[in-house]
């Protein structure tokens, strides 16, 4: 059984094996928790990150993690908020599951996510948040190395919603 939990927490400060990065398609940094994260992670992770050549929305693209505690980084790029009329839900489900393929190649065990697209690229959280849910739900169908996912919310207000949402899953 992999066990799926939501924390408040400094993804930065996290000790798991991989985090997730909600960054934007350069790959090359942004404000928001990719800041936070190239900021923990020192100078490589950019000169890392340069060599990828971006990623495109939905997808996502690993990374060692260098000065974090966590040893990988999984970048994906969230849909930024268009109405919830341009694919916005099945591309961020996207970022979910492309995300939690490339842990499992790397038989990882552990991975944080933050609430991806739901700052700057303004995703209600309502919504994100069940979307979030239900598509690593539906990843973990299937047999894998993951044992824990970590919802790793920078606000109170974020918690709460994870966990009422956890709640009736
Ligand atoms: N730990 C955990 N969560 C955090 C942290 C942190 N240290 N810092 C912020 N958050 P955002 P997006 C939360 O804007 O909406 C960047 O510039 C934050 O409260 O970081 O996907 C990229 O380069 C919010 O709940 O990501 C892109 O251009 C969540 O992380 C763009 O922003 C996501 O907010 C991506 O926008």
């Amino acid at each position: 059984m992999t066990s799926l939990r939501a924390i408040q927490a400094d993804i930065t400060q996290l000790n798991v094996d991989a985090i997730v990065n909600a960054a934007n398609s350069s790959l090359l940094g942004g404000g928001g928790v990719d800041g936070a994260i190239h900021r923990a992670a020192g100078p490589e992770l950019l000169e890392e990150c340069r060599t990828l050549s971006g990623c495109p929305v939905g997808q996502a693209r690993l990374t060692r993690g260098y000065r974090l505690p966590a040893q990988f980084v999984i970048h994906t790029v969230g849909p930024v908020w268009h109405g919830g009329t341009h694919g916005e839900a099945q591309l961020l489900a996207s970022c979910y599951r492309e995300s939690l393929s490339l842990v499992a190649a790397q038989q990882l065990a552990s991975v944080a996510f933050p609430c991806i697209s739901t700052g700057v690229y303004g995703y209600p959280p309502e919504q994100a948040v069940e979307v979030a849910i239900a598509a690593v739900q539906d990843f973990l169908r299937s047999p894998c190395s993951l044992r824990e996912v970590i919802f790793c919310c920078y606000s109170a207000g974020d918690l709460a919603l994870y966990q009422s949402c956890l709640a009736h899953f």
